[in-house]
C-alpha cells in the first residue's frame, strides 16, 4: 500500500510540472505566432514595461487587429509580464 502511495505521488508530480512546462513553451509559442503577424516579434521583445503596460499594450494590439481572444490576451500579458518586465 506504501509504494502505492509512492507511485500515486510521483505520477501526480510528474503531471503537475509536465502541465506547468507545456503551458509555459504555449505562451511562448503563442505570443510568437499572434505578435509577429504585423511587425517582428522584436518589437514586444525590445521592450520592458509593467504588467498594467503590458495589458493596455496587447488590448491596443487587438484593437488593431490582432486575432486574439481574452484568454489568449490573459496568456501573452502574462508571458510579457514575466519575461519582460520593467527593471
Ligand atoms: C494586426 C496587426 C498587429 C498585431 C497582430 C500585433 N501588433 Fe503590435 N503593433 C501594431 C501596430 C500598427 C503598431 C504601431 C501602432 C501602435 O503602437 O499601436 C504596433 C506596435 C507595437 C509595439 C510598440 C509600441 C509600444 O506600445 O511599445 C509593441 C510593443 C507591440 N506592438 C506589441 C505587440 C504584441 C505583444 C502583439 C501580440 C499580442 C502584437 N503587437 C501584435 C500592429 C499589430
Amino acid at each position: 500500500m506504501r509504494s502505492f502511495w509512492s507511485i500515486a505521488a510521483c505520477v501526480f508530480f510528474f503531471a503537475v510540472s509536465f502541465v506547468c512546462v507545456a503551458s509555459a513553451e504555449e505562451a511562448q509559442s503563442l505570443f510568437e505566432k499572434k505578435c509577429s503577424a504585423c511587425h517582428g516579434i522584436d518589437r514586444p521583445k525590445s521592450k520592458a514595461k509593467t504588467p498594467a503596460e503590458w495589458r493596455s499594450t496587447v488590448l491596443r494590439m487587438k484593437s488593431n487587429g490582432a486575432a486574439i481572444n481574452d484568454d489568449q490576451v490573459r496568456i501573452i500579458v502574462e508571458y510579457l509580464a514575466k519575461n519582460y518586465p520593467k527593471k
